[in-house]
């Protein structure tokens, strides 16, 4: 049997060589040359084609090549009826908690000023923020946002997070759903978005809850492009009342080379390296899954799809 590979950068070797080694006993097929399609009986799919995955009659399980899975939700054919299961992961965790505690390092360290007067030779000192009173924001406390918000708790900081449901963590304060998320971005000198993408979140960084947050806050967006307006930031920050935003993610990617984030003074533009898979680890998890599949046990990680995550 055979399980049907489609990204558009991850290496197909790697996830082969893992999923051999952990004894998933799978043929790795790289889309588009997939053979006959009855052979597929699981897909490991990071953006699959829209309306492709209808196309394999004895498809099991549909693996996310990622911790997020709106890129399969997009499908409008989607086989409804077929589990998904999503990537979560101790090294993508930790990745991505590096990058928005870089993020937040790198403006609270005021790193770009330095950077700037080092190329003039010029000795300034430009201050620090006070840690034990600066206040940041975890919008999505998951697996990765609840491990970024521990982290930072960890480095002094005051640090809250947000959810749509309710969620209580040692240490941080707490808020949810609509009734929550004024106080909670009113508090954010800091917003680290980490949330799924689904109906409930796309746009939610727009005109109005950017106004929200505090003057000369920061956005670190590490969830997905979409959950952003783009010309309602390009707004905010042009207007003053945002400090700064790094992006990680965006509505289009790559990030088309026009786009005006990428020559914009207050943004930092990464071209989604927040987290990246380790097929050795996620191969693993894969592995697993199948494995239990065939042993009729509960699969791990499985998405509810009626939450879209
Ligand atoms: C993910 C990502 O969802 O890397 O894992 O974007």
């Amino acid at each position: 049997m055979a399980i049907m590979f489609k990204s558009t950068f991850d290496d197909p070797v790697g996830w082969q060589r893992y999923l051999n080694e952990y004894g998933a006993d799978v043929q790795l097929r790289v889309w588009p040359d997939v053979g006959a399609l009855a052979d597929i009986e699981f897909a490991l799919v990071w953006k699959p084609e829209p309306g492709d995955l209808k196309r394999y009659p004895k498809l099991k399980v549909i693996f996310s090549m990622a911790a997020g899975v709106d890129h399969i939700f997009l499908d409008r054919d989607l086989p409804k009826h077929i589990p998904i299961c999503r990537i979560i992961d101790e090294d993508l965790t930790a990745q991505m908690s590096e990058y928005a505690i870089y993020g937040v390092l790198h403006y609270h360290r005021k790193m770009a000023s330095y950077a700037d007067t080092q190329k003039e030779h010029v000795w300034r000192k430009f201050g620090r923020g006070d840690t034990p009173m600066t206040r940041i924001g975890v919008m999505g406390i998951g697996q990765i946002g609840g491990d970024t918000a521990r982290k930072l708790k960890a480095l002094g900081f005051q640090v809250s997070g947000w959810s749509r449901s309710p969620k209580t963590m040692p240490g941080i304060d707490t808020f949810h759903g609509e009734a929550g998320l004024k106080s909670f971005l009113a508090g954010s000198q800091f917003l680290i978005c980490v949330l799924p993408l689904t109906n409930a979140t796309r746009g939610i960084l727009n005109r109005n809850t950017l106004a929200l947050l505090p003057k000369d806050a920061h956005l670190i967006n590490m969830a997905r492009g979409a959950h952003v307006v783009d010309q309602d930031l390009i707004a905010a920050l042009d207007s003053g009342h945002l400090a700064g935003a790094m992006l990680d993610v965006f509505e289009k990617e790559p990030l088309p080379s026009d786009h005006p984030f990428w020559a914009h003074p207050k943004i930092i533009v990464t071209p989604h390296i927040a987290g990246d898979l380790n097929p050795r680890t996620c191969g693993q998890q894969v592995a697993e899954n199948i494995k239990r599949f065939r042993a009729g046990k509960a699969l791990l990680n499985v998405v509810d799809p009626s939450a879209e995550y």
